[in-house]
């Protein structure tokens, strides 16, 4: 089955069309920027793009940087506050003229990989997802399960949100070296691991294929793994939720 991924970011949304039985990706990425201010309506209007671009008709799934219940977003800390209470589903269904079935962008990022990258030989274990690109993104699997929404991200290390220290992003706009973000990076891992206990944390994002670069001085307990679906996870995983919705549809019309 073919589903439109859109994996919604605070500085891009990026999507391709993905056979959601073995999580490959039939056609390239399309990677536009996210609009100035991050406002709904502009960016529904970039997921019309990708869809246009590609020249999709059928169900999208769509991973969004904020908690995500039933397609509402709850908060919105990389994107306008406006979100707050917007049905993305919705907003993105008008624009795309398609069904739209959302979730925070880590969930469905944390479902790719466990089914078809780092994760896949964990399942038994307690696994942490991060995703580190404008924000801090966390998924936490215990035995396959998802516990979702799960905002970690946002713990408060020395007096500040998390995300404000150790993401890909400050790395950038502080013009850190890579050792010296590794160094938060690293304080913000002690604080999952006295927080969680993780078996197993994996580190995707995009910046996760520079991994060579700062992965030399983390040290953890739990087996530490670099995403192996990388920056496709996002856009995999959220084809992948869609389909978790349409069969739950299906089967509730069933019975
Ligand atoms: C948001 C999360 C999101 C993460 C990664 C955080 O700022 O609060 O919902 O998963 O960024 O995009």
């Amino acid at each position: 089955m073919e589903i439109l991924g859109i994996d919604v970011g605070g500085s891009a949304l990026k999507g391709a069309i993905v056979d959601v039985q073995s999580g490959k990706m039939l056609t390239e990425r399309i990677r536009i920027a996210t609009p100035e201010g991050g406002k709904p309506e502009d960016m529904a209007q970039v997921a019309g793009q990708i869809v246009e671009q590609l020249n999709w008709k059928g169900p999208i799934g769509c991973g969004f940087p904020a908690v995500v219940k039933k397609g509402v977003a709850f908060s919105a800390a990389n994107v306008d506050k406006s979100w707050i209470g917007t049905s993305v589903s919705d907003l993105f269904s008008k624009y795309t003229k398609c069904p739209v079935y959302t979730a925070n962008d880590a969930d469905v990022a944390g479902f790719a990989e466990m089914e078809f990258g780092a994760g896949r030989e964990y399942y038994n274990d307690v696994v942490l997802i991060l995703t580190l690109g404008t924000g801090i993104g966390t998924a936490l699997f215990s035995e396959g399960h998802l516990m979702p929404n799960m905002e970690f991200g946002h713990i408060e290390i020395r007096g500040k949100d998390a995300e404000k220290r150790a993401s890909a992003a400050q790395r950038t706009n502080k013009k850190l070296s890579y050792r010296r973000w590794a160094e938060h990076l690293q304080e913000y891992l002690e604080h999952m691991e006295a927080l969680l206990n993780p078996d197993v944390i994996i580190m995707g994002g995009g910046i996760s294929k520079d991994s060579d670069k700062f992965m030399p001085y983390l040290h953890t307990r739990a087996k530490l793994l670099i995403a192996t679906l990388q920056n496709q996870a996002g856009i995999v995983g959220a084809a992948m939720y869609a389909k978790q919705q349409l069969s739950t549809a299906e089967n509730s019309a069933k019975s």
